[in-house]
């Protein structure tokens, strides 16, 4: 174990903790992501910031350079960071005025291109990020089934709409999300309008409708997340969403167009009332889209659903862009390859190194879990130890255009090293960390 001074040294020499010091004293917990939280990786120890990115490296304050497994922008930038060609659409953009009285054009280039890869789906409307996306898509759907309630299946963002389930019963998003997410400042009267149910497990929600007078008119999920769907699992929640009258809305914000071109329900074969996408599409430039049936989505004009920064320029561009490169270059069965490789490698390193992992997650977002009761201390440390590697990694990769064998070999390379070293440390019964353990983030579905 290392002193606290040294742990002092090491703070003070990590220009990234030191800025993010300054600003949780000007910005409430320091940034805008929970995901991005430091204390989610390496408290006190990791970069925090970064100089550039580009590829899949990231330049942090003390110019270090960092091959990044931790995620490629919270899964957004599957064509690597400052891509070439995307940036080239968007300098062309910039310079033709991303911001004007008039409508951009590739807003309908972006919506037709949309509706040609969904044909179940007949309109389309964009904001920016996901929550918001999830916000537009309720809204839509409580005003097209006149049923206020919600069913609902994993995380879909900040909003009150959201959170609200846990005022009925605080530990309602203890499997879904955090344990012991708080409801302060959401309107109390949400209270009662959104119940849970559990991924795989029809029960759940039949139980949903089963209660009198429960005016459920939404049933919102992701088609997948951590696990596959086991059985028809899908196909009964469309069908229960048929005969009691609701809309069935995909979340696909993290999902969709990485382990195929579309998102997953067209793989599943499974077709929502309403699809959400955001992240991939625009490769990490701020855009968002609800697309649904034509009846459906006429419904926004019912309602006031309206933002100026929706109609920016450059959020069209970077998608068009994205999707166009997406498909000319057949990316996604490529990042899955990377993905498969990847979980290949961990299941062959542990099984070496007799380490008990879990392995999960769709092939293009591997995720690792070590199987121990201290797993998030052991997580910890690999996260520590790959760092000093120059590796971002934490327990989830989200695979990237950027990548390459190479590359990857490199990293299951220094996998292994790591591996070595937990095994050594399980025996002794001490990681030795040189800060905290990692705060949990996200409890994800099978994680
Ligand atoms: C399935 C899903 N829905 C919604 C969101 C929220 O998106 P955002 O963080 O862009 O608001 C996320 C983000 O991770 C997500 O994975």
């Amino acid at each position: 174990m290392i002193s606290i001074w040294q742990n002092i040294i090491l703070r003070i020499m990590n220009k990234g903790q030191q800025l993010l010091k300054k600003a949780k004293k000007i910005i409430p917990g320091g940034n805008q992501l929970l995901s991005k939280r430091s204390e989610l990786f390496l408290p006190g120890q990791w970069p925090a910031y970064y100089k550039k990115a580009k590829g899949c490296k990231v330049w942090d304050l003390n110019n270090k350079v960092y091959y990044d497994f931790a995620g490629m922008g919270v899964t957004a930038c599957v064509l690597g960071y400052s891509n070439k060609e995307i940036n080239d659409s968007l300098i062309l953009g910039l310079k033709k005025g991303s911001m004007c009285t008039l409508n951009a054009t590739e807003e309908v280039d972006l919506a037709n291109e949309l509706l040609k890869i969904h044909k179940w789906s007949g309109m389309a409307k964009f904001c920016k990020s996901g929550g918001e996306a999830c916000m537009v898509a309720i809204r839509i759907a409580r005003a097209f089934t006149n049923k206020n309630n919600i069913a609902f299946c994993g995380y879909h963002g900040w909003h009150d709409w959201y959170l609200a389930t846990n005022m009925s019963n605080s530990k309602n998003l203890d499997q879904q999300l955090l344990p012991g997410l708080k409801t302060k400042g959401v309107s109390n009267s949400f209270k009662n309008s959104i119940k849970p149910f559990m991924y795989n497990d029809i029960k759940s929600l039949k139980k949903i409708f089963s209660k009198k007078n429960n005016n459920i008119g939404i049933i919102i999920m992701e088609p997948m997340r951590g696990v596959k769907p086991s059985g028809n699992f899908l196909k009964q929640v469309k069908s229960i969403a048929k005969k009691n009258n609701a809309l069935l809305i995909f979340d696909e914000i993290t999902s969709g167009f990485k382990d195929n071109y579309g998102g997953l329900h067209l793989k599943l074969k499974v077709n929502p009332d309403i699809a959400i996408f955001g992240k991939s599409i625009g490769n990490g430039y701020p855009i968002s889209a609800i697309i649904g049936r034509k009846e459906i989505m006429q419904v926004a004009q019912d309602t006031f659903i309206s933002s100026t920064m929706w109609t920016d320029r450059l959020g069209f561009i970077a998608a068009n862009a994205t999707l166009k490169k997406l498909k000319k270059h057949n990316v996604n069965r490529i990042i899955s390859k990377y993905g498969k490789r990847i979980k290949k490698g961990w299941s062959e390193i542990a099984k070496k190194n007799d380490i008990k992992i879990v392995i999960s997650g769709q092939d293009c977002i591997p995720y690792l879990r070590f199987d121990y009761k201290n797993s998030q201390e052991i997580l910890t440390y690999f996260t520590q130890e790959m760092l000093k590697k120059g590796f971002l990694a934490g327990a989830q990769v989200a695979t990237s255009y950027a990548y390459n064998n190479l590359i990857i070999n490199k990293y299951l390379k220094e996998v292994n090293i790591v591996f070595c070293k937990i095994r050594k440390c399980l025996e002794n019964g001490k990681f030795p960390l040189k800060g905290e353990i990692k705060h949990s983030t996200f409890k994800r579905l099978t994680g």
